[in-house]
């Protein structure tokens, strides 16, 4: 599986690419709107920290204006997709786009059919939302494999990613339907590293180690 950081915020980001298992970041207009006005050194600074894909996304509303964003936002860097809405007034927008190799992650996608219209298209990216699945009460799991099932069946090359994980839990269960990639919060990636049982059992380690009151493993 691959693991995206869903987050505009560079001191996350520096803290954490080095763990060496993060392959890409989704932003959002709500993440990059914590981060201050200047976006575009933001972008720009995201972009030369990670080496996998950063996904952009448009935030003009008008069809015409949003083909032409999306052009610029894939012009931005080697490393950025360029993020767009589904929607019926977007897809010929969507599809030129696609034609032109431009990878594209298309967002806020919540049913299996929505994601069989842009795999038609021959986008990189779809995402379904999970945890706004879950928020009115949709199995969220259940519609990401029927989704995937629909994929797969087809054959289609766009990659599934998984997005508005929220929980450790949800994300474990994200991990064992298969799906090619989850992003998830810095914060929820975090919590992966924390376990009590792990903690006491460095500390046990560590307190049995200091009892030969050796100053170094080898001498
Ligand atoms: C994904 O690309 C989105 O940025 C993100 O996962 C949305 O998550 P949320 O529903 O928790 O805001």
């Amino acid at each position: 599986m691959k693991i995206f950081l869903d987050t505009a915020n560079r001191e996350y980001i520096k803290k954490l690419i080095p763990t060496g298992v993060i392959d890409g970041v989704t932003t959002n207009p709500s993440l990059l709107s914590k981060e201050g006005s200047d976006v575009k050194s933001v972008l720009r600074d995201i972009c030369a920290m990670v080496s996998g894909p950063v996904s952009v996304e448009v935030v003009e509303k008008h069809p015409d204006a949003v083909l032409k964003q999306a052009r610029e936002i894939a012009a931005f860097a080697k490393n950025v997709v360029v993020k767009i809405p589904f929607a019926l007034e977007y897809m010929p927008a969507i599809k030129t786009l696609a034609d032109d190799g431009i990878a594209l992650n298309i967002t806020l996608v919540f049913t299996p059919l929505q994601a069989l219209m842009v795999a038609k298209l021959g986008v990189a990216y779809i995402s379904p939302f999970l945890g706004r699945w879950d928020d009115i009460g949709v199995d969220s799991i259940d519609l990401l494999e029927q989704t995937m099932s629909i994929q797969e069946t087809y054959d289609f090359d766009s990659e599934i990613l998984a997005a508005s994980v929220r929980t450790i839990i949800q994300w474990q269960e994200v991990a064992q339907t298969g799906v090619d990639i989850a992003t998830v919060p810095p914060a929820l990636f975090e919590q992966v590293f924390k376990h009590p049982l792990t903690e006491r059992g460095i500390a046990l380690f560590d307190a049995d180690w200091q009892k030969l009151g050796k100053t170094s493993l080898f001498e």
